[in-house]
């Protein structure tokens, strides 16, 4: 069976998720809206057999499987609760602007027997599932710290920095600790005229006295994506902009007197989003979603508000 996708926003980052779902042979794209003529004729030249359209309100058949959401945040709450109604849905992170939105959206799902998925990319990569099987099989002893630095984005007008890039920490944190933090601070500046916040430090602590440092700044010269994993035995250093050797494990034998030991380990290297395009279809065929269950959305936005 192949289901049928229709793309809402073909800015930055929709021809990135058109890409994917064309590369899988689970989903075909159906249909391109956008509200930008200049944006939808790209579309058409990389997409000539899909239907196009200025307004998603044009779009209210039952051929749809899957709507995906790429637009501005701001509207995501309109538009994934419009489809919400007749199809399920992908949205970009962050899925809203707010938890009241967010429970709504999740509400409406539920009534409408259908199912909601938010992109968040990493908690769909090779790296972050090898860390995951390093904390479950406790390799390296009990996880003690994570440090994260995110830097470098597109300025944005309607989410601050830490809906837009500390979505993906909180989302990994959410992903691998599988439990909220007991104490969250954090100091947001505007190091520059950006409306919203541009830069954060953020210090969380989790239950086990595990403690979390994240940087997330828009402004950057220079693009980074490092997480360091400080194990009883090892520090990983996750960098995702790395093209093969994405994690780093420096372990150690003499924990008072350290020697470190580098291994670069063999991760599976696939696209995140076409891992995550390959879950919803599968998720849809075998009517199960287990990873946007228990509250999910819920807690990582909750997170956010508290930030
Ligand atoms: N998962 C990730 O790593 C990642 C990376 C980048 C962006 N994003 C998310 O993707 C979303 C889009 O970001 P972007 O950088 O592509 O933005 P963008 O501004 O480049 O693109 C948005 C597109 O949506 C269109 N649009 C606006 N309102 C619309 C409407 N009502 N109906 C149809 N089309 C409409 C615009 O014309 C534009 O083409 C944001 O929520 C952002 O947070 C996620």
């Amino acid at each position: 069976m192949i289901y049928n996708v229709v793309l809402v926003g073909y800015g930055y980052w929709g021809p990135k998720l058109a890409r994917n779902i064309q590369n899988s042979n689970k989903f075909r794209i159906h249909s391109i809206v956008d509200t930008s003529k200049k944006n939808l004729e790209i579309a058409k030249k990389n997409f000539p057999l899909s239907k196009l359209y200025r307004d998603y309100q044009k779009i209210n058949n039952d051929k749809i499987d899957l709507a995906i959401i790429s637009t501005p945040t701001k509207f995501h709450f309109k538009i994934a609760d419009y489809f919400l109604n007749f199809t399920n849905v992908l949205v970009e992170k962050p899925l809203a602007l707010n938890l009241r939105d967010v429970l709504l959206l999740e509400k409406k799902a539920v009534k409408s027997k259908k199912k909601l998925f938010v992109d968040y990319p990493f908690i769909f990569s090779g790296s972050i599932k090898y860390i995951e099987n390093l904390i479950n099989s406790r390799k390296y002893g009990k996880l003690l710290e994570i440090e994260s630095f995110r830097e470098q984005a597109p300025v944005r007008k309607d989410a601050d920095v830490v809906w837009d890039l500390g979505v993906h920490d909180i989302s990994i944190l959410r992903y691998l600790l599988k439990s909220k933090p007991i104490k969250i601070q954090s100091l947001k500046y505007n190091t520059i005229k950006t409306s919203k916040k541009d830069t954060a430090y953020i210090n969380l602590k989790f239950k086990n006295d595990l403690k979390v440092f994240i940087k997330n700044s828009w402004i950057s010269p220079i693009k980074i994506r490092i997480i360091k994993f400080k194990f009883e035995k090892a520090i990983v250093i996750c960098d995702e902009n790395e093209p093969i050797y994405k994690l780093k494990i420096y372990s150690r034998n003499n924990h008072s007197k350290p020697n470190y030991k580098l291994e670069l380990p063999e991760i599976d290297l696939s696209e995140p989003l076409f891992n995550l395009i390959e879950y919803i279809g599968k998720s849809i065929q075998d009517n199960k979603n287990p990873i946007f269950k228990n509250n999910f959305n819920a807690d990582i936005t909750k997170i956010l508000e508290k930030i």
